[in-house]
C-alpha cells in the first residue's frame, strides 16, 4: 500500500448549523468555527469535515443546494470561508467540504431552467419522464418516503428525487452535468482545500432504462437499494471524476459507500481507487430493517464487535477505511452501542478506545468527544429531522401507538446528533446567546467541553490521550500502519484484539457492567492506557472492572 499524507492524521466532522453561532442568530456560523480552531487544534484534530454549508432552503439542512459556489448567508460569507481556509493552513490543518453531486436543490438554476424548457440543456441535467394519468415511470421508494417522482412544475412531465422532492437527481449520464461537476470541484480545491466527503456517491448511476422492481412493503413500492443492486458501470464515473479533480491534487476523498461488494474494494480505495478512504458503516447499518426503523434490531455488544472484524478483515491492507461512531445522520454512539442504562463515564471510554485503535482513519464527530448523548423528546413536534418524521408516520402505519413510534424515533432520529454542541453550562449550553434553532440537550449543565478540559478524567480529556497515542512516535507506526488480529472472539462481552507493526500492542474491553478474567497472552511491557486507575492483577489474570479498557504493549 502506497503511504499517503493523510494515512496518520485524525479527522473531525462539523456539523456546522450546531457547532457555534458567533451572531446570537440561534444558527452555528463560519466565523463560529474559526473560533473553535484552536479547541480543535489542542485536541488534536488534523482534519475538519464539514456538512455542507453552500447556499441552500436547507429542506435537508443543506444536503439540498442550490448554488455549489455560494456560501449560505446563514453560515457566512465566501470571505469567512476563506478565512477559515487560510486559518486552518496557519495550524497544519485541513478543511474538507461536502461534495453533493447525487442531486442539487429544487431552487438550483439548472432544475429552475429545466421546468422552463424540459427538452432544452438543462431538461437533460435530470432524469425526466413524461407524466402518464395512474401511473408513475417507477416504483421506487424515496429514501425519505413516498414516491421518488413529483410532477415537474409547469409541465407534463415528472422528475427524478431518491431522496425529499427538493432534492432532484442529477443525471449523470449527461457529460454537460459531469463537466460542471468537475469544474465546481477544482474550482473549490484551487481555494484550497484539502478534500471532500463525497455525499450518498453511489447513487449516481441508475440502473437504466429506469424499471420497476417487486414491492417490498404494502405501499406497492420498492427501496432504491433493488435499483442499486442492478446499477452496474458506476467506476466509470468515479474514475474520470477522481482523474479531472482530486488526483492533480493530492486530495483527501471519503466517500459514502453503503453495501459495497467484496470485490469492489480495491476500486474504490486500493491504491488506484476511485476515493482515498471510504466509511464503515457495517456498525450503523445493522439491524436495519426494510420495514422501517420500528422494526430495527437494537445492537448487543457482540453484535459491535462482530462488524468491527467483519469490516477490517474485508478490507485487510487493501486501503484505509475511515472509522466512526457517529455523523449527522445517526444517533449519538454512546446512546446506540451501550446498553440501556449502562452509558457512563467508563463506558464511553470503552467505546471510543475499541473504535479509535481499529485499523484506519478515526473521524470522531462533534461532540462525540464529549460523550454527548441522544436527546430526550416529549412529542413528534419537536422533531426537525425529516427523515424521523416520515419514519414516525411509518411506525404509526405499522400498528405502533403514538408512545411507540415517538420511542422509536427517539432512540434513531438524526436530530440526536444535530442539537447544538455543548461548550459550557452558560445558557444554551453556550452555543448562542440567541434562540438555538434546534433544543440544546438539557444535560449540558453536566456534559460540556469547558468542565471536560479542566477535568484529567473527562471523556475528553481520555479522547485527548487517544489522539496523542496516535501520533506518539514510539506507536504511531504500528496504529497507523499496523496489521490487527482478533482475540479472544468468541467471549461474550469481550473485545480485544492485537495491533501488530514493530510493536505489538493489546486492545482489550470489557463490554459490560460485571467484571470479567482475562488471561494475558504473555508479558505486558507498558499500559498505554486505562479508563480506571487500577488494574487487578494476579499472576497474570486480570479481572476486568465492568467497561474496563486497556490498551497494552505486549513484550512478543
Ligand atoms: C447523505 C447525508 C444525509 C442526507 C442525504 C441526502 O446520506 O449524510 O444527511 O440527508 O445524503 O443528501
Ligand atoms: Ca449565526
Amino acid at each position: 500500500m502506497n503511504r499517503k499524507w493523510w494515512h496518520d492524521k485524525v479527522a473531525y466532522q462539523i456539523y456546522p448549523k450546531s457547532f457555534y453561532d458567533s451572531n446570537g442568530d440561534g444558527i452555528g456560523d463560519i466565523p463560529g468555527i474559526i473560533s473553535k480552531l484552536d479547541y480543535l487544534k489542542d485536541l488534536g484534530v488534523d482534519i475538519i469535515w464539514l456538512s455542507p454549508c453552500y447556499q441552500s432552503p436547507l429542506a435537508d439542512q443543506g444536503y439540498d443546494i442550490s448554488d455549489y459556489y455560494k456560501i449560505d448567508p446563514r453560515f457566512g460569507t465566501m470571505e469567512d470561508m476563506d478565512q477559515l481556509i487560510a486559518e486552518a493552513k496557519k495550524r497544519n490543518m485541513y478543511i474538507l467540504m461536502d461534495l453533493v453531486v447525487n442531486h442539487c436543490s429544487d431552487e438550483h438554476e439548472w432544475f429552475r431552467r429545466a421546468c422552463e424548457d424540459p427538452e432544452g440543456k438543462y431538461g437533460n441535467f435530470f432524469y425526466l419522464r413524461d407524466k402518464k394519468e395512474g401511473s408513475l415511470p417507477t416504483n421506487w421508494r424515496s429514501y425519505f418516503g413516498g414516491s421518488v417522482w413529483d410532477d415537474l412544475p409547469g409541465t407534463n412531465k415528472q422528475y427524478l428525487h431518491v431522496f425529499h422532492k427538493k432534492q432532484p437527481d442529477l443525471n449523470w449520464e449527461n457529460p454537460e452535468l459531469r463537466e460542471e461537476v468537475y469544474k465546481n470541484i477544482n474550482w473549490w480545491l484551487d481555494k484550497g482545500l484539502g478534500g471532500f466527503r463525497l455525499d450518498a456517491i453511489i447513487n449516481i448511476k441508475k440502473a437504466l432504462p429506469l424499471h420497476d422492481y417487486a414491492p417490498d412493503r404494502e405501499d406497492g413500492l420498492c427501496s432504491v437499494q433493488a435499483m442499486l443492486k442492478e446499477a452496474a458501470g458506476i467506476g466509470k464515473f468515479l474514475g474520470e471524476m477522481r482523474d479531472r479533480t482530486f488526483q492533480k491534487y493530492d486530495a483527501f476523498t471519503v466517500g459514502e459507500v453503503f453495501n459495497e461488494k467484496p470485490e469492489e474494494i480495491p476500486d474504490f480505495i486500493g491504491d488506484e481507487g476511485y476515493f482515498s478512504s471510504m466509511f464503515d458503516f457495517n456498525e450503523t447499518i445493522f439491524g436495519g430493517s426494510e420495514k422501517g426503523w420500528y422494526d430495527a434490531t437494537p445492537i448487543t455488544p457482540d453484535d459491535y464487535k462482530e462488524c468491527c472484524f467483519a469490516a477490517q478483515s474485508k478490507v485487510g491492507d487493501i486501503g484505509f477505511l475511515s472509522n466512526i461512531i457517529e455523523n449527522h445522520d445517526e444517533p449519538r454512539g454512546v446512546s446506540h452501542y451501550i446498553p440501556e442504562g449502562d452509558c457512563c463515564l467508563e463506558s464511553k471510554k470503552m467505546l471510543a478506545a475499541l473504535n479509535f485503535m481499529l485499523r484506519g482513519l478515526p473521524f470522531i464527530y462533534q461532540g462525540q468527544e464529549l460523550g454527548m448523548e441522544n436527546v430526550p423528546i416529549s412529542s413528534i413536534d419537536e422533531v426537525d429531522d425529516i427523515s424521523a418524521r416520515d419514519e414516525y408516520q411509518v411506525a404509526l402505519k405499522a400498528g405502533l401507538s403514538p408512545e411507540q413510534a415517538l420511542k422509536v424515533i427517539a432512540r434513531l432520529s438524526r436530530d440526536n446528533a444535530r442539537t447544538p454542541m455543548q461548550w459550557s453550562d452558560d445558557p444554551n449550553a453556550g452555543f448562542t446567546s440567541g434562540t438555538p434553532w434546534l433544543k440544546v440537550n438539557p444535560n449540558y449543565t453536566s456534559i460540556n467541553a469547558a468542565m471536560q478540559i479542566e477535568d484529567a478524567d473527562s471523556v475528553y480529556s481520555f479522547y485527548k490521550k487517544l489522539i496523542a497515542l496516535r501520533k506518539d512516535p514510539d506507536y504511531k507506526e504500528t496504529i497507523v500502519y499496523g496489521g490487527l488480529e482478533p482475540l479472544w472472539r468468541d467471549r461474550h462481552n469481550l473485545m480485544a484484539y492485537y495491533r501488530k507493526g514493530d510493536c505489538t500492542l493489546l486492545v482489550v474491553g470489557n463490554y459490560q457492567r460485571k467484571e470479567q478474567e482475562i488471561k494475558l497472552p504473555g508479558i505486558c511491557r507498558n499500559v498505554l492506557l486505562n479508563n480506571y486507575k487500577d488494574i487487578a492483577e494476579d499472576k497474570g489474570t486480570i479481572t476486568l472492572h465492568g467497561y474496563q479498557v486497556l490498551i497494552l504493549e505486549m513484550a512478543i
